[in-house]
């Protein structure tokens, strides 16, 4: 078959360790896909850095010149923000592109018009990555329980707060040193204060809740508190009474007195007991919870941030997308978002 041609914008922690999978493993995915693929460029914002490991013949600054390219058949889209990644999604979904990502913020209050143009224009739109990093938890959600219903999902779902929080209960570390050790890890984002106001935790929040209860979850819709505030002698004090703090993502599903179904998803830094199975998940680690009608309780559990991780987890959707196009078929999230209702949040009960 003809070779598929993929575009990697932003070569950060995570686009550095795709284009390294895609090179090293480059034999196994084109057996896995049924035809070659092939990285077309990668767009930068600073071309004349080195880069270890990258024929520099591929890299540029023009993504919109990259993503428009003939011979780009997906595109793999790592810059995180709104813009210009929205713009640069939108564009190769209209040029009849696949479009992976793992851009939480973006998917959190543009997930919707998003689907849509994929839907239109009968491509994918993956974005396994951009929630709790390496775990499955979008593809769960939206296939596996597709025929359940699914009432709770809460976990821990930043890595770089619950390393912090980790750190400080076992060391009783300062908050603003463990914090710098987590830039240097690579978890924390480039701008930490997404990670510990709660604001990464609720764009996360907002898309498990679109996803597991079929409505339209925005960002805005989340009650969000962060950890900033957290001493180590809040942790000592927890620890007194056999309990940890975590910040966990929470969202229910809930019906009124009067009988309307309605959704709350809150983030929050809770005290919990230490026996509780999100107690014992620490470090950069994840872990997702999800309540389930008939299936019951299911745990996720894994490397929930870090380049590697999450670089699995966009390939993932790169292999499933690159056979649909090999195939001639499209995924099974096409319905994700695209004819989702606007979700009824109850307000009264975002905080417990
Ligand atoms: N900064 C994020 C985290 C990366 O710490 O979880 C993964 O989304």
């Amino acid at each position: 078959a003809r070779p598929i041609g993929v575009a990697v914008l932003g070569m950060g922690n995570v686009g550095t360790e795709v284009v390294r999978i895609l090179t090293e493993s480059a034999d196994d995915i084109r057996s896995r896909v049924g035809a070659p693929v092939q990285v077309r460029g990668v767009a930068v914002r600073d071309a004349a850095k080195t880069r270890a490991g990258i024929d520099p013949a591929l890299l540029t600054t023009d993504a919109a010149a990259l993503v428009a390219r003939d011979d780009v058949d997906i595109v793999v889209e790592l810059v995180g923000g709104i813009e210009p990644a929205r713009t640069l999604i939108r564009a190769a979904l209209e040029s009849g592109k696949s479009v992976i990502t793992a851009n939480k913020a973006l998917m959190a209050v543009h997930a919707g018009e998003l689907s849509e143009a994929a839907a239109r224009h009968r491509v994918d739109l993956y974005f396994e990555a951009a929630v709790a990093g390496a775990i499955p938890v979008i593809r769960p959600l939206t296939q596996s329980l597709a025929g359940d219903s699914v009432n709770r999902v809460a976990g821990i779902v930043n890595g770089t707060t619950n390393y912090i929080l980790s750190e400080m209960a076992e060391t009783g570390a300062d908050y603003h040193d463990v914090l710098a050790e987590a830039g240097r890890l690579g978890y924390a984002e480039a701008d930490p204060t997404a990670d510990v106001e709660g604001y990464d935790a609720a764009a996360k929040a907002a898309i498990l809740a679109s996803i597991a209860f079929h409505s339209r979850v925005t960002a805005d819709d989340v009650h969000r508190e962060g950890i900033t505030d957290i001493t180590p002698a809040d942790l000592d004090a927890a620890a007194k009474f056999d309990c940890t703090v975590k910040l966990l993502a929470i969202c229910e599903r809930m019906t009124d007195a009067d009988g309307a179904e309605r959704i709350s998803a809150r983030v929050y830094p809770a005290l919990i007991p230490l026996e509780h199975p999100l107690a014992t998940v620490n470090g950069a680690f994840n872990a997702v919870v999800v309540e389930s009608e008939n299936a019951g309780r299911l745990m996720f559990y894994g490397q929930g941030a870090g380049g590697a991780p999450t670089a699995a987890a966009v390939m993932g959707d790169l292999v499933m997308a690159a056979r649909n196009r090999v195939n001639g078929g499209r995924g099974p999230l096409e319905s994700t978002y695209a004819s989702l209702p606007i979700a009824s949040i109850d307000e009264a009960q975002t905080r417990y």
